[in-house]
């Protein structure tokens, strides 16, 4: 199948702004978004609390940012993404947060070049999944290495592959069950029908190793649960 072009997404997003716009649940959609939210800005604060720098890339209305802004004053944001409304939205929900510059950018993350250590935190929530070749992958993950300072690390919360075929089947079914249970049969199929289409996700171990054969030298799993993962890996 031909995936959806890098606009054909910006245009969808351009579109769907208040889902991404609930600091209570996070994107539904996800298995335990809440909880994804919740322990990745908790486990990056308590990893960098002297953080004064954040960059959200594909930070949709700003919800990771927001959260983490609950555990941590005033950084300074640089918010990333391909739609100009979701940015808009993202930039008056996380001003109103903090006393710190809020920048937006309106950029493919492929085509980020970010300066050299400046970042102490950078959050990747439900956006890495959008990468197609692994060539991206390295090209963005070694990015992602050189913005961050020495001590930074970056959190990444999103839908994940499985290597083996059972696993794979028997995590999906986990997943259409679970939006089934959410809002019925249509709804799994929407949305299983737009990940088809939209998206490349790939196993969280494969996810993890790229990061490190960028620079980065710890990893931790944060959560995982059906189809849904989170992760950071940290620049010593
Ligand atoms: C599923 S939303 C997640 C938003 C937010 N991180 C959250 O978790 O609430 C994905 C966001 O990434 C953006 N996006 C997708 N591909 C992107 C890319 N290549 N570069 C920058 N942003 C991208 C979309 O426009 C969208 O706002």
């Amino acid at each position: 199948m031909q995936k959806s072009s890098v606009d054909d997404i910006r245009a969808r997003f351009d579109e769907d702004v208040e889902r991404f716009s609930s600091l209570d649940t996070g994107q539904e959609s996800m298995v335990d978004a809440r909880t994804l939210l919740d322990r990745t800005t908790e486990a990056a604060a308590a990893t960098t609390p002297n953080a004064t720098h954040l960059l959200d890339v594909g930070c949709g209305a700003g919800n990771y940012s927001l959260k983490l802004l609950q555990h941590l004053d005033d950084l300074h944001v640089d918010l990333v993404d391909l739609s100009q409304p979701m940015l808009d939205r993202a930039v008056d929900r996380v001003s109103a947060a903090t006393d710190g510059t809020v920048r937006p950018f309106q950029a493919d993350i492929r085509e980020l070049s970010p300066a050299p250590e400046q970042y102490d935190i950078i959050m990747a929530a439900a956006v890495l999944h959008h990468l197609r070749t692994e060539a991206e992958w390295t090209a963005v993950a070694g990015k992602l290495y050189e913005a961050l300072r020495p001590g930074g690390a970056v959190w990444v919360a999103d839908l994940v592959d499985h290597s083996t075929a059972p696993v794979q089947d028997l995590m999906w079914d986990a997943y259409g069950s679970y939006l089934e249970d959410l809002d019925g049969e249509a709804y799994r199929e929407r949305v299983f029908s737009y990940i088809e289409q939209e998206d490349t996700p790939r196993p969280l171990l494969e996810q993890i190793d790229l990061f490190q054969a960028a620079g980065f030298d710890d990893a931790e799993i944060l959560h995982k649960n059906a189809t849904f993962g989170a992760f950071s890996v940290i620049k010593r």
